[in-house]
């Protein structure tokens, strides 16, 4: 069977261990495409989700078989029109890929998975001031990655991960893209991480308590401004400027503390929690600047997650636990980890980049 990491285009392994011992060649390279020259033999064709009828189909196949963390965990809870918009509005690409399943015993051609990639612009290290430490690509998202319950284990899914990545070598013009795994790490022969991490959650209260008063709402022209002026002294900070004129779900907002300030951005996760069917949101950002003294952290992260959770009327919140430096406390607890791949670009960070995408 083909493999998916033989195939994808990731850093070799040489210059990973170059990296991790003798620290970057060139710490200040702005992000940089690697070469797949193999990546198009072979790989299959996927179906590009168009019309309302195949929207449906993809957001019922989901719901249904995208269960992250089994049957009593998070429900996906796309619905076809918000799949509309995310096609019409940010260029979102759903693509389904169908064949003959394992269970069924005919040759009728089942759905038997669905993968997604959305673009995110280009990419930039925020040590670097302005356009110099823009990628030399457009990066991509890759999300919804999700095989029917009962054909796993076959191959489906290193078929949907070369099938997303032809995709957007054919129409997306190249193949640089993101992925967030949850749990354990992808076994050896897998790219190494660009972030690991675990998260912690909590259920903002109805009403989210007092309004945070040392917290606002950024537009994303101030926000990304803060995040290139914050990160500016952060090698290990890489940010993404969306495409010109592309709807944006993440929504962004600045704490002020008294010696120093922090930026978040959450994404809607389009999951709901099995608890009360609420929406739940995750943290794709995080740059600060100056002295958060911890009982500052923890106010922080509150009434920065208190302001997400009623701008986005979703109480459950997902944060990266390594913005907290330290044990959890209430009202946070503590779930997974969690590690981003990058597909066929290098920024010479492995396993330790902080992020701050917006979606
Ligand atoms: C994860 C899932 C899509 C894998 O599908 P599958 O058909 O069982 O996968 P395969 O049989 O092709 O084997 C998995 C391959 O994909 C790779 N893989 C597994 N999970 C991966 C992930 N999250 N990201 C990237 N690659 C992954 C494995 O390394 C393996 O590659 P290999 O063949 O080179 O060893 C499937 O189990 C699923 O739908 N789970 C529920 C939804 C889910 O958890 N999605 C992932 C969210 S992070």
């Amino acid at each position: 069977m083909q493999h998916f990491w033989n195939q994808a285009p990731v850093a070799s392994l040489i210059d990973i261990l170059r990296v991790k011992l003798f620290g970057a060649q060139n710490p200040r390279a702005p992000p940089r495409a690697i070469e797949a020259p193999t990546l198009l033999a072979d790989t299959p064709q996927l179906e590009v989700v168009q019309g309302r009828a195949a929207a449906e189909e993809y957001t019922v196949f989901l719901s249904t078989n995208y269960l992250t963390a089994g049957s009593d965990g998070p429900r996906s809870s796309l619905t076809a029109d918000t799949l509309e918009t995310l096609i019409a509005d940010s260029g979102a690409r759903p693509l389904l890929y169908r064949g003959s399943g394992s269970g069924s015993g005919s040759s009728r051609r089942e759905l038997l998975g669905c993968i997604l990639s959305a673009p995110l612009g280009k990419l930039y290290r925020a040590a670097m001031p302005g356009s110099a430490g823009a990628s030399d690509f457009s990066l991509r998202l890759i999300r919804d990655f999700c095989v029917g319950a009962t054909n796993r284990r076959q191959g489906v899914g290193t078929k949907l991960l070369l099938g997303v990545l032809r995709d957007c070598a054919m129409n997306c013009g190249g193949v640089q893209a993101v992925f967030l795994k949850e749990g354990a790490p992808l076994g050896l022969g897998a790219s190494t991480p660009l972030r690991s991490s675990s998260w912690i959650y909590r259920r903002v209260a109805a009403g989210g308590g007092a309004a945070p008063r040392q917290v606002r709402e950024l537009s994303l022209k101030d926000a990304l401004e803060l995040v290139a002026i914050y990160g500016l002294g952060n090698e290990r900070l890489l940010y993404n400027r969306p495409p010109e004129g592309a709807a944006v779900a993440t929504r962004i907002f600045l704490y002020e503390g008294f010696r120093g300030s922090a930026v978040a951005a959450f994404t809607p996760a389009y999951q709901v929690h099995p608890r009360d069917g609420a929406a739940i949101i995750f943290q794709t950002g995080w740059v600060e600047t100056g002295t958060l003294l911890p009982m500052e952290r923890a106010t922080a992260l509150r009434q920065l997650s208190d302001a997400a959770a009623a701008a986005m009327r979703a109480p459950w919140v997902w944060m990266d636990g390594a913005c907290a430096r330290g044990p959890v406390q209430p009202p946070w607890r503590a779930d997974g980890p969690f590690h981003w791949y990058m597909y066929g670009w290098t920024a010479d960070l492995y396993g330790n980049a902080e992020l701050f995408l917006v979606v």
